[in-house]
């Protein structure tokens, strides 16, 4: 029986990953915590449905290009089982008409040590959707002895989770950006949600962004879960949809993190990587002035990287500038195009789940 499942951060050596398809793909309908999420100028507002099956197509090809190169890179590469999203999902406490997607593992699956634990995603829409990865759970349950196969509280989702009325057509992006200032969000308290996006690891500690998708209540579920690890809550005022750390600030090796330079780390939550000799950097600008067609996340998926080694990170293909600033940073780059995957739920890293890198459990905050 082997080890199979073992990852303390994101950049130690990559050797096993999960990687999404985007099969059976749907835009959801509304329901009470998207539509804080979806732009106000998106041409995604009340669409709903599965999506163009050309879309599908092309982000699958992008996918399995993907599953290549890190195959080529010494990766072994797990995909998920799809299901099919377009039918209701309905549980004693709510209905909504269709599930979502098993494109982006990451906001799903949360690695820490032997541990795979799927997340309390406050998306309606998204409640089923571990069950694409739950073949693969099963398989590494039958082959690690020591994996732990864990689900985090389900949330209930009922009308008392989110905040009713706290989205209006005519907010503007000052008044959003006043909201993430003030830490005012569209879920409330009554019990922990959180996206595994929202965590990063960096071995003994764990930094969650509180905004959207995750909530204060998951903070304090992490403290008691995991005694041995620190968790610090982290706020990135300048984004006016805070969803997903990684788009936001990445490390890309020990002491080196880079910043979205319109979404700074404030002051007082930088005091512990000053302290401990890190740097934190300014991402390059992305190539591109708008995301592709149909798509929920920001341009910044152009710092969204998938990092192999100390040495070595997967960047987008056409981001020029983060590519030449990762060279100069000391990495070797390798292109990868992946804007046809972006609209199923992001960009390189959202696309992949940790199963093991080398390394442990490290104390880089001492
Ligand atoms: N909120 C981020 C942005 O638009 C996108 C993050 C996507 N990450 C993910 N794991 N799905 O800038």
């Amino acid at each position: 029986m082997a080890k199979i499942v073992n990852s303390w951060n994101d950049f130690d050596p990559l050797k096993r990953v999960i990687l999404g398809r985007a099969d059976n793909s749907v835009i959801p309908p509304e329901e009470p915590a998207t539509s804080e999420k979806v732009p106000i100028d998106s041409e995604m507002r009340g669409m709903w449905g599965p999506r163009p099956t050309e879309t599908v197509e092309k982000a699958n090809a992008q996918l399995d290009y993907l599953a290549k190169v890190l195959q080529d890179n010494g990766v072994v590469v797990d995909r998920p089982t799809p299901l099919q999203w377009n039918q209701a999902i309905v549980t004693p406490d709510f209905r909504t008409d269709s599930g979502f997607t098993q494109m982006p593992p990451r906001d799903i699956l949360l690695t820490v040590g032997n541990e795979i634990m799927a997340s309390a995603n406050s998306f309606r829409c998204r409640y089923f959707e571990y069950l694409a990865y739950w073949d693969l759970m099963g398989q590494y349950f039958e082959e690690d002895p020591e994996f732990k196969w864990t689900q985090a509280p389900r949330p209930r989702l009922t009308d008392k989770s989110y905040k009713h009325n706290y989205y209006d057509e005519r907010i503007t992006i000052e008044e959003r950006l006043e909201r993430t200032a003030a830490k005012d969000f569209v879920t409330t308290e009554v019990e922990p949600m959180w996206d595994a996006a929202d965590v990063m690891r960096l071995g003994r500690d764990l930094f969650i962004q509180h905004g959207l998708t995750t909530n204060r209540k998951a903070m304090e579920w992490f403290k008691r879960y995991y005694p041995d690890l620190r968790v610090h809550a982290v706020n990135f005022p300048g984004d006016p949809y805070p969803i997903h750390i990684d788009a936001t600030f990445v490390p890309l090796r020990p002491g080196l993190i880079i910043n979205n330079p319109q979404r700074r780390l404030p002051e007082e939550q930088r005091k512990i990587f000053e302290a401990n000799d890190w740097q934190i950097v300014d991402a390059a600008q992305p190539a591109h002035e708008t995301p592709p067609p149909l798509c929920y996340s920001s341009v910044w998926l152009s710092m969204n990287c998938l990092v192999l080694d100390h040495k070595t990170v997967i960047c987008e293909a056409s981001e020029v500038h983060q590519m030449e600033q990762m060279d100069k940073l000391g990495m070797n780059v390798i292109p990868v195009p992946f804007r046809d995957a972006y609209p199923f739920g992001g960009g390189l890293h959202c696309a992949t789940a940790d199963v093991y890198r080398e390394g442990g459990k490290e104390d880089y905050f001492p």
